[in-house]
């Protein structure tokens, strides 16, 4: 549905991250891993030693992005677990990276999940958030508009005989809150120098922040 600008706009968020030696890092609603597999691969590439947590509500997620893990050869990097990331199962204070794409808009309660990203992550921790966004267009907004209501859930009804998840995925977007809002929420949580990128015209923002 994004013609793979997805692929570019996760290289993004990545490229955001301080890396170092040693790096702990957490990725929530990873789905089957995909951003956890491309900062390991950047890690590798900066010879950089790093331990990854890959954490998903959904099992059935989980399991391909284990398989994964194993064909290229990086089960003793990336751990799964099945979890809430309104819960997370790790102490406080034991990441230097949180990273979430296209999952905090998921959450039932996404304020109790950012105070989650920030109880685990060390002081000096970066928080990382990949989202649909608003776009700042208004001209623009009209398109987007007619792509997101009429041709997303046909596409999704015809070609993938699922409409109803598109229709979801549309208005879950729509429900979202701005750049601004998700900025201040991400302040009230706790969180120090926030900051967003707009991609793409605002269809997708990264959030970073950092923990003091
Ligand atoms: C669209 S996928 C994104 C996967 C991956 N981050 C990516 O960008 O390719 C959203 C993921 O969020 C997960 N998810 C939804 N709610 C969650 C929650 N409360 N805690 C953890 N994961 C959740 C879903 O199971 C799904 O795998």
């Amino acid at each position: 549905m994004s013609a793979g600008t997805h692929r570019l706009w996760k290289n993004k968020m990545i490229n955001h991250i301080d890396f170092i030696d040693n790096m702990q890092v957490i990725d929530v609603a990873s789905g089957t891993g995909d951003i956890a597999f491309r900062i390991a691969k950047l890690a590798q590439e900066k010879h950089l030693n790093y331990h990854i947590e890959v954490a998903d509500i959904n099992p059935q997620m989980l399991e391909v992005g284990r398989n994964r893990a194993v064909d290229n050869n990086l089960f003793s990097k990336l751990n799964f677990n099945e979890c809430d990331g309104e819960n997370l199962p790790f102490d406080n204070e034991s990441f230097d990276v949180y990273t979430i794409a296209f999952g905090i808009r998921n959450f039932t309660n996404i304020e109790k999940g950012l105070l989650e990203a920030r109880r685990v992550l060390k002081k000096g921790g970066m928080f990382l958030c990949l989202e649909f966004s608003k776009v700042d267009d208004i001209f623009l907004q009209k398109i987007y508009d007619i792509y997101s209501f009429k041709i997303i859930p046909k596409i999704g009804e015809v070609i993938l005989k699922d409409g109803e998840s598109y229709q979801y995925l549309v208005e879950s977007i729509r429900k979202f809150p701005d750049q601004k809002t998700f900025q201040k929420m991400i302040e009230n949580a706790g969180f120090s120098r926030v900051k967003f990128e707009n991609l793409t015209f605002g269809v997708c923002a990264i959030h970073v922040a950092i923990k003091d």
